[in-house]
C-alpha cells in the first residue's frame, strides 16, 4: 500500500502566520505538524510515502524529511500548482500509486489513540478486499466537516461537506483507505460550489457502488483540530501533556521507523545524538539505551 500526505493549500485560516510559511510545517508543541500525518503511514507501516504540497513549499519539506532513507522510507514529492481540492491528491498521484491500494493523509490532521494501529491495519486488510474505508469522529462542530449520515440501524446513508444542517455530530478525519480504483473515480468528480474536487463526493461513489466501509471512532482516540490559532494552541498542549506526564512521545518518526523496524537502533541512536541539544534527542538517546521502554 502507498502513502500521500496533502500538504497544500493556502492555510488563510492561520494567516498572518502562514502567509510565509506552510502550515503544516509549524510547530505542535515540539515537532513540525506534518510529523503527526507521516507517524500515521508509519503507524500502518507504509514505506513508500508521496508528499503533496505547493511550488513554493515542497523545497521545505524536501529540506524536512529528504528522500527519507534516513528513517527507512522512501519519500517523494509532487507540486500542486493550485489548491484544486482534495480528490487532486490521486490524480496528481496516478503515476506514483500506479497498481496499488493508497492511504491519503490530510497533512494537518493529528491523531492519537490506543489501539489506532490495530484500526489502520484492519482498515489496510479490509481495502486488500476492494473499495474504501473511512472513520467518523464525534465533534461539537459537524458543519466544519465532511459529515455522515446514518440510518437507525446505522447503515450510512450519504456523506455531506460541510453540510448547513448536520444530520450526525460524526465528522470524517481526513484519513482516508482506497483500493486502486480511486484514481478512476477522482477523475469523474466534478468540481463543487466551492471550486473544489471533493473527497466526499469520491466517497459518496463509493458509497453508491455499496463499498464504502465507515469506522466509528470512540472516546479514547483523539483527532485533534488544527483549523485555527486556538486549535493548534490546544494541540500542542495536549502533545505537551501527554508527553510529560507518560513520558513517550506522540509522533517520534524516529523511534516509530525504529519499533515498526525500517531502522535499527543504532541508527535511531544517530538520529537522536543530531539532535541532542534537544529534549527530542535525548529522548531518542534514552530509547537506544532502553531508559524508555
Ligand atoms: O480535516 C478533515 C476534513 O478535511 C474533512 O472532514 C472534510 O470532509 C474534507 O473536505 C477536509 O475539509 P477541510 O475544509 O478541513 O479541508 P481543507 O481545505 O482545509 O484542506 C485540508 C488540508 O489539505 C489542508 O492542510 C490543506 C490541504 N490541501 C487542501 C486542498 C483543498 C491541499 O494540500 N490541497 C488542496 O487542494
Amino acid at each position: 500500500m502507498k502513502g500521500i500526505i496533502l500538504a497544500g493549500g493556502k492555510g488563510t485560516r492561520l494567516y498572518p502566520t502562514t502567509i510565509a510559511v506552510s502550515k503544516q510545517l509549524l510547530p505542535v508543541y515540539d515537532k513540525p505538524l506534518i510529523y503527526y500525518p507521516l507517524s500515521v503511514l508509519l503507524l500502518a507501516k507504509i514505506r513508500d510515502v508521496l508528499v503533496i504540497s505547493t511550488p513554493e513549499d515542497t523545497p521545505n519539506y524536501q529540506k524536512l524529511l529528504g528522500d527519507g532513507s534516513r528513517i527507512g522510507m522512501h519519500i517523494c514529492y509532487k507540486v500542486q500548482e493550485t489548491p484544486r481540492g482534495l480528490a487532486d491528491a490521486f490524480i496528481l498521484g496516478e503515476e506514483f500509486i500506479s497498481g496499488d491500494c493508497v492511504c491519503l493523509v490530510l497533512g494537518d490532521n493529528v491523531f492519537y489513540g490506543q489501539n489506532f494501529g490495530e484500526l489502520l491495519a484492519s482498515a489496510q486488510a479490509q481495502i486488500d478486499e476492494g473499495g474504501a474505508a473511512i472513520f467518523g469522529y464525534p465533534v461539537a462542530n459537524p458543519k466544519e466537516f465532511g459529515v455522515v449520515e446514518f440510518s437507525q440501524e446505522y447503515k450510512v446513508l450519504s456523506i455531506e461537506e460541510k453540510p448547513q444542517k448536520p444530520k450526525s455530530n460524526f465528522a470524517v478525519p481526513g484519513l482516508y483507505f482506497y483500493d486502486n480504483n480511486v484514481v478512476a473515480i477522482a477523475k469523474k468528480v466534478k468540481p463543487s460550489a466551492r471550486g473544489e474536487i471533493e473527497i466526499t463526493a469520491v466517497n459518496n461513489m463509493y458509497l453508491e457502488q455499496n463499498r464504502l466501509s465507515v469506522t466509528l471512532l470512540g472516546r479514547g482516540m483523539a483527532w485533534l483540530d488544527t483549523g485555527s490559532p486556538g486549535g493548534m494552541l490546544k494541540a500542542s498542549e495536549f502533545v505537551r501533556t501527554v508527553q510529560e506526564m507518560q513520558g513517550f512521545y506522540i509522533s517520534c518518526i524516529e523511534e516509530l521507523a525504529w519499533r515498526k523496524g525500517f531502522i535499527t537502533k543504532t541508527e535511531m541512536r544517530k538520529l537522536g545524538e543530531e539532535l541532542q541539544m534537544t529534549d527530542y534527542g535525548q529522548y531518542l538517546i534514552a530509547l537506544s539505551n532502553a531508559e524508555v521502554y
